[in-house]
């Protein structure tokens, strides 16, 4: 590590803050010893906040229908090897009471732009959950809609809602999605989400097509100013009926060397270690969590729907990402000096 490096990190440690160049300079000179660095400082910052304990999210994936056709992404409507499904609000209470088993008291329904779940749909959905499970936070991953809608929802029960803006950088969005998904009304979603009231997650995929340092310079610049509660960060990985899909995924070590650096800009954020880069490396959800993640989101959907929810090629769905695994997870998570923890994990000292 060169003194410049040396000198970054201490900055981002003391203010919580770098410019542009500074990020970038960090990104790529990012060695073993940065690495370290970097990442003992994280884990401090976060154990300040949250101590040792690790919170679970029940993900449900309740329809891979989506209206959007974003170049990088599997369940994109214009994939029609892609089956598609929904799960009715029976099939997702049985997932809620599964998970409670389990011990979840948080529950994820995500799914892609599906004009089926409208306001009203959702919102008794939202209600019935809440209802039976008054201890427990919902979090919704829904897309993009208007802030009146994002206002019902919240006034339905909804306590949280991620959305990834994907890049903060207009033409970088661009070249990702097609024309009538603009950086400009994700933004406007988000900006929503937050006035309402919503805990909001953002987030970005690592080694993305078209991404450089300067993008994810920006990205972490963005993040500073936006102040989420959540942001989940996964490598890119492609999916063969993409415009994408011979290009490699992006690095499990820069992704977490990218969390570090989110912790260090916001140490209480709630940052999770995500299904992708379990997807990529067997120990990649114990090396997020080893750089400073403090989630994971393991997945309640019912099998069938898991193995149609493919943003990727191989996404992993039945190993320690699987709700039902929960025993291993506590257990690979122990190993680590972790400790999964059954309450809502709400974020602090917000
Ligand atoms: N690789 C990794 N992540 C992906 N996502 C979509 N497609 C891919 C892919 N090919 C991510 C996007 C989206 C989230 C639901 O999944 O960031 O916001």
């Amino acid at each position: 590590m060169d003194k410049k490096t040396e000198l970054i990190i201490d900055k981002l440690h003391s203010d919580r803050s770098l410019t542009e160049e500074e990020y970038a300079y960090l990104i790529e000179h990012r060695d073993e010893e940065s690495t370290c660095r970097l990442a003992s400082l994280a884990v401090a910052a976060r154990e300040q906040v949250y101590g040792r304990d690790v919170f679970i999210r029940g993900l449900i994936e309740i329809s891979n229908y989506c209206k959007n056709d974003c170049f990088y992404c599997g369940i994109r409507r214009s994939n029609k090897d892609c089956e598609r499904y929904r799960l009715g609000e029976d099939e997702i209470l049985r997932c809620c009471e599964e998970g409670y088993d389990l011990g979840f008291r948080t529950f994820v329904l995500q799914g892609g732009e599906d004009a089926f779940y409208t306001d009203e749909r959702l919102c008794g959905i939202i209600r019935t959950i809440k209802e039976r499970f008054p201890e427990c936070a919902v979090t919704l991953s829904l897309g993009e809609r208007s802030k009146e809608s994002y206002r019902r929802l919240y006034e339905a029960g909804a306590d949280r809602y991620l959305l990834r803006h994907e890049t903060a950088d207009e033409k970088h969005y661009a070249s990702l999605h097609p024309s009538e998904l603009t950086l400009e009304n994700r933004m406007r979603c988000l900006k929503d989400l937050q006035e309402i009231g919503y805990q909001t997650g953002c987030g970005f995929m690592v080694g993305s097509p078209g991404q450089t340092v300067k993008e994810l310079a920006k990205d972490l610049r963005w993040i500073e100013t936006f102040k989420p509660a959540m942001c989940g960060i996964g490598p890119f990985i492609p999916h063969k009926a993409t415009r994408y899909a011979d290009m490699k995924p992006g690095s499990v070590e820069l992704t977490c060397y990218l969390l570090s650096v989110i912790r260090l800009i916001q140490p209480n954020i709630l940052l999770p270690a995500t299904t992708a880069l379990a997807t990529l490396d067997d120990k990649g959800q114990e090396k997020g969590i080893l750089a400073g993640a403090n989630v994971i989101m393991p997945n309640l959907s019912p099998m069938e729907a898991r193995s149609k929810y493919r943003l990727y090629d191989n996404k992993a769905y039945s190993g320690t990402e699987a709700a039902q695994n929960v025993e291993d997870l506590k257990r690979r998570m122990e190993e680590i000096g972790y400790k999964v923890v059954t309450n809502r994990g709400d974020i602090k000292g917000n």
